[in-house]
């Protein structure tokens, strides 16, 4: 593994961070206070290439590697988890199973528009039955005439009411468990498509979870994405790569939590000296920076195997189960350093804290990922 970045990769993340501090920081206090959407700041992101770094050109996108996209999910997040996750999901698994799994016909219509930032992308897999177990979904999709007609419910949907386009997943073949699941891409006026209230969060805030409906939803074929049956295997392929994103995002906000305490472990004095001189924030701070490391590594290694073309779904496990775990564990501790100011929204860090939690949940619980990770090892002995 080549641990150091190209010329292309540094100054994609030099002009992320720019990005980062300039104008995504002075905004977090109100996305914070009013728990509302960063449209502008999103439509910037389109501005400046990074709603489809990764997507080809000839459709649109920059063109980039999947290093450089992680690199700007990574900086993004040590300032916003929020918007971290709102470029991920779009990214991720809003946008590429379009380029992974779609015609010719369908990649030239949605991908420049996503890649632009004109549409944003969704991904709508979980119900309120089906988390976990994913395959448990009850929405089904009947085919009639040269249509789909969608009926059932989606939770927790990322982008849910600002997202144009939506990769919905029902069942054509209720009978055949994973095997009769079909996806599709679905539009916001499609007719029967509705998105419901969204859900107070204990973080992430600006950044929308909504249940969506289907009633009658009417979905031409020439929007079924893969082929009927395929559906599960597209949401899983994707997730695969997808588990980078929220790693990286999960590492962001380790990342933003650690720097955070230990300029604060500098300048906040006890005793008569800096709380940095004391050994037991100092070496909380030394844990706190290997982890980040080793969560640093596991990420960028898993993008690393992307970037040059090969599989990583093993990887990407191993990335979001340590790095979500890193961010909450830092995050923990950087509340800790603070001490009392560290429980104001006067800091950050109870910010990192509530944001951090959910990335032990999100595209796969921890204990998902010790699913996904205990398969792959068994598989091989
Ligand atoms: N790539 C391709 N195909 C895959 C695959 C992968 N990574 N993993 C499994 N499959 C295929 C299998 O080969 C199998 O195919 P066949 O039937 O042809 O043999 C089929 O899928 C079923 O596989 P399993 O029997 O392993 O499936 P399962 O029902 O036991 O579920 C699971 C496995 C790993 C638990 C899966 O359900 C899972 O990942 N659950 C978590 C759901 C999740 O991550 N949701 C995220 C929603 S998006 C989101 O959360 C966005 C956000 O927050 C920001
Ligand atoms: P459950 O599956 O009910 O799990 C409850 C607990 O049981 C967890 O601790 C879990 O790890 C554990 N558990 C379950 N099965 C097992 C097992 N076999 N072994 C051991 N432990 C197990 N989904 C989308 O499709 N699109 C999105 O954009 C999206 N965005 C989200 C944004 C937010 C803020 C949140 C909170 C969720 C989002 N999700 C999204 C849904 C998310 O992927 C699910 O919440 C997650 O997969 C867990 O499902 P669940 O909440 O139903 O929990």
């Amino acid at each position: 593994m080549n641990l150091t970045f190209t010329d292309e990769q540094q100054m994609m993340q030099r002009m992320v961070h720019q990005f980062a501090e300039e104008k995504v920081q002075p905004e977090t206090a109100r996305m914070e206070r009013e728990d509302r959407f960063p449209a502008e700041i999103v439509r910037e992101m389109g501005e400046l290439g990074l709603m489809g770094i990764p997507i080809p050109e000839k459709y649109g996108g920059a063109g980039m590697d999947v290093t450089s996209y992680i690199l700007a999910i990574h900086e993004i997040s040590r300032v916003s988890a929020a918007l971290g996750v709102i470029l991920s999901v779009h990214t991720s698994v809003g946008t590429y199973p379009i380029l992974d799994f779609g015609t010719d016909a369908q990649k030239e219509h949605y991908l420049p528009k996503l890649a632009s930032g004109e549409y944003l992308g969704a991904f709508a897999l979980s119900e309120s039955g089906a988390g976990s177990d994913a395959a448990a979904m009850k929405t089904t999709a009947v085919k009639k005439g040269d249509s789909y007609v969608l009926n059932g419910s989606k939770m927790w949907i990322t982008n849910g009411g600002a997202a144009d386009t939506y990769i919905v997943f029902a069942k054509t073949a209720p009978d055949k468990g994973s095997r009769g699941i079909t996806a599709f891409i679905v539009e916001k006026d499609m007719p029967g498509f509705h998105v419901l209230p969204r859900e107070k969060k204990m973080g992430l805030h600006g950044s929308y979870t909504t249940p969506l409906s289907f009633e009658d939803l009417h979905v031409p074929e020439a929007n079924r994405l893969g082929q009927e049956g395929e559906g599960f295997r597209i949401a899983m392929s994707n997730l695969d790569a997808g588990r980078i994103g929220i790693a990286a995002q999960a590492l962001g906000i380790a990342e933003g939590a650690l720097d955070a305490a230990a300029a604060y472990a500098k300048e906040r004095k006890q005793f008569g000296r800096p709380i940095g001189d004391m050994q037991g924030i100092a070496f909380k701070l030394a844990d706190m920076a290997v982890r980040v490391e080793a969560a640093k590594l596991l990420t960028y290694r898993a993008a690393d195997l992307r970037t040059r073309g090969e599989k990583a779904g093993k990887e990407a496990s191993m990335a979001k189960l340590f790095a979500s775990e890193t961010a909450m564990s830092t995050a923990i501790e950087a509340v800790q350093i603070f001490g009392g100011y560290g429980y104001t929204e006067d800091y950050p860090v109870e910010r990192f804290f509530r944001d951090a939690k959910v990335t032990q949940i999100y595209e796969g619980t921890s204990e998902i990922q010790r699913i996904v990770l205990s398969k792959h090892m068994l598989k091989h002995t």
